[in-house]
């Protein structure tokens, strides 16, 4: 099983497991969305495995709802677990938001009241989540489009704080940040600033889609320059290569044309750090 994770990956999606397994360009690591291959046997358990044999893996989950009211989903944990034990995970990450509430699972991922309350609630949660899972957690930074009400800190403020006082380590999204940055008015760079760089173990890069005075977080089509320029300013930051992810989750081009975009990043990092620096 390959064990060290750097460089630039992509997401594993069913509809190019396939064609990725054959193709000889490069791909450093892979991130699944467990709630996809979890549980499954057949074709989809031996694309998997293939994979896994071939490329390192992290797990990206999108139904802990990790800021919840309801208790943590311990099936959910327990298969997490199992999965890790199955496929090796260089670590696990789900997102700092909520997505289900008295038993009812949303579709969404929603934002959190950015408080002082809210922060201990998550950093307890997240303590709680890591111990059913034998490898690192990373919680990502969402995108958003309305505030809670009652928030008293700013959204950077209440990433860094639960990051710090939770001891996890940080998926920094750098997409929603510019989207966000954009919907919300702030200064994408000062946000940067603010994140605990030494905590941040991964990097989402995507693209959006502009609306007339809104930007949506689709996840589709090319990653914009204005993205690029910050992920750019991130490295610079960092002062290293953290692990970058390519996501593309809709409108899911040939798989070249996302390697395309894979390509392109590690061109950007190397813009950033020089060609020493991304070793
Ligand atoms: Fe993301």
């Amino acid at each position: 099983m390959p064990a060290l994770l750097q460089g630039i990956g992509i997401g594993l999606r069913r509809s190019f497991a396939r064609e990725l397994l054959a193709t000889d360009r490069r791909v450093d690591w892979l991130e699944v969305i467990p709630e996809n291959w979890m549980g499954f046997g057949g074709k989809r358990a031996s694309l998997l495995r293939a994979c896994a044999e071939r490329w390192p893996l992290v797990s990206h989950s999108v139904s802990l709802s990790l800021g919840g009211p309801d208790p943590l989903d311990a099936t959910l944990l327990q298969s997490l677990e199992g999965f890790r034990r199955q496929v090796g995970l260089a670590w696990w990450s789900d997102h700092l938001s909520y997505s289900s509430a008295n038993g009812v699972r949303f579709h969404d991922l929603l934002p959190l009241p950015s408080t002082e309350e809210a922060v201990e609630h998550v950093v307890h949660r997240i303590r709680e989540a890591q111990q059913w899972v034998d490898a690192p957690l990373l919680v990502e930074n969402i995108s958003y489009y309305a505030r809670m009400p009652g928030g008293t800190l700013d959204d950077a403020t209440f990433v860094r704080a639960v990051v710090e006082q939770s001891g996890c380590g940080l998926l920094l999204d750098v997409n929603n940040v510019y989207v966000n940055s954009i919907n919300h008015g702030f200064e994408p760079r000062a946000y940067i600033d603010a994140m605990p760089m030494d905590r941040v173990r991964q990097l989402h890069l995507a693209g959006h889609t502009r609306q007339e005075d809104l930007i949506i977080d689709t996840h589709i089509g090319p990653i914009t320059d204005g993205v690029w320029d910050l992920y750019r300013y991130t490295l610079r930051r960092a002062g290293r290569l953290i692990p970058t992810l390519v996501e593309w989750d809709q409108g899911i081009p040939p798989l070249d044309e996302i390697l395309d975009e894979l390509d392109r990043a590690r061109g950007e990092a190397e813009a950033a750090l020089g060609e020493e620096g991304t070793r």
